[in-house]
């Protein structure tokens, strides 16, 4: 097996390996790390590229066999950046080295995007919760940035499941910097987020699935039990997480949707490898 590119050899790479018709090449342009296990970076926008927010596409370093994941846009439709969040894997096929990308490297993704976690899949509905763990923010800190979803809905909730609190520091910027934001700074106070850990002690502690169940979310937060006739649901997190909330939400009566055929939820894996 190919020794790593070190990060310099990979900046270089743009014209060793030229990048396929199918992607864009773009550059990556900010990077912060949270955690020894997670970090974002943003990359430039080609001009010609369109997506709903909430959509992932497959995001690959050049190389001559590139490996492809899919990575939700955590950028709104509207951002001239695009914004990823990421897990870092110490042996992950991607994530090893993408987790060592500096400013100026390339990275590619394929031009088209798709996704289920977007609001033309959902019915119209009063309320609008997004229920995440781990990276499966992502694509929450897209939608959350996007005027459509205080258009369509009058409050959004927000849950955040982490291990520790150090975990919760990406959800808990996005949600501060709404209130500065030039497009949905004045619907702010019709958003919350519901941040929970699950292995450090703090004022929220639990598995959302546990914190719905016991009905404490709805207490806390004062809010009316989840409900399929003005409740929308977007789920969003690992295969696990997504079976639990899912059989939640689908034995209240939730009916599944797709672009095709909006409905009362949607799901989506958060991609982890
Ligand atoms: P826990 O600490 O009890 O495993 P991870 O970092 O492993 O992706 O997990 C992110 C968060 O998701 C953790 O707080 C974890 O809780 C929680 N989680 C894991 N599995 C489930 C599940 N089946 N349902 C709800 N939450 C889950």
């Amino acid at each position: 097996m190919a020794e790593p590119m070190a990060t310099q050899d990979r900046a270089n790479s743009v014209e060793e390996f030229p990048c396929p018709d199918s992607a864009y090449a773009t550059e990556i342009i900010a990077v912060e790390h949270y955690t020894p296990r997670l970090f974002r970076f943003r990359v430039t926008r080609p001009p010609s590229f369109r997506f709903r927010s909430g959509e992932f596409v497959m995001i690959g370093l050049p190389g001559e066999k590139p490996v492809w994941r899919a990575y939700s846009i955590a950028s709104p439709s509207w951002d001239d950046a695009l914004e990823f969040y990421s897990i870092k894997v110490a042996d992950g096929p991607l994530t090893e080295y993408l987790q060592k990308i500096q400013i100026g490297d390339a990275l590619w993704f394929r031009k088209k995007p798709t996704g289920t976690l977007v609001l033309d899949a959902l019915l119209p509905g009063k309320r609008l919760w997004m229920i995440s763990t781990g990276t499966g923010f992502a694509p929450f800190a897209a939608l959350v940035r996007d005027p459509e979803a205080y258009e369509k809905f009058e409050e959004i909730i927000i849950t955040h499941t982490c291990r520790d609190l150090a975990e919760l520091t990406y959800s808990k910027q996005v949600m501060a910097s709404l209130a500065d934001d030039p497009l949905v700074g004045e619907s702010a106070g019709r958003v919350r987020l519901i941040a929970s850990t699950t292995r450090e002690e703090s004022a929220l502690m639990g598995r959302v699935t546990k914190l719905l169940e016991s009905g404490r979310v709805y207490e806390e937060f004062d809010l009316p039990p989840l409900n399929a006739a003005q409740d929308r649901v977007m789920i969003c997190g690992s295969m696990a997480m997504l079976k639990d909330v899912r059989g939640l939400v689908e034995s209240l009566g939730f009916d599944e949707g797709a672009n095709s055929k909006p409905g009362q939820f949607v799901v989506e894996r958060a991609f982890v490898d």
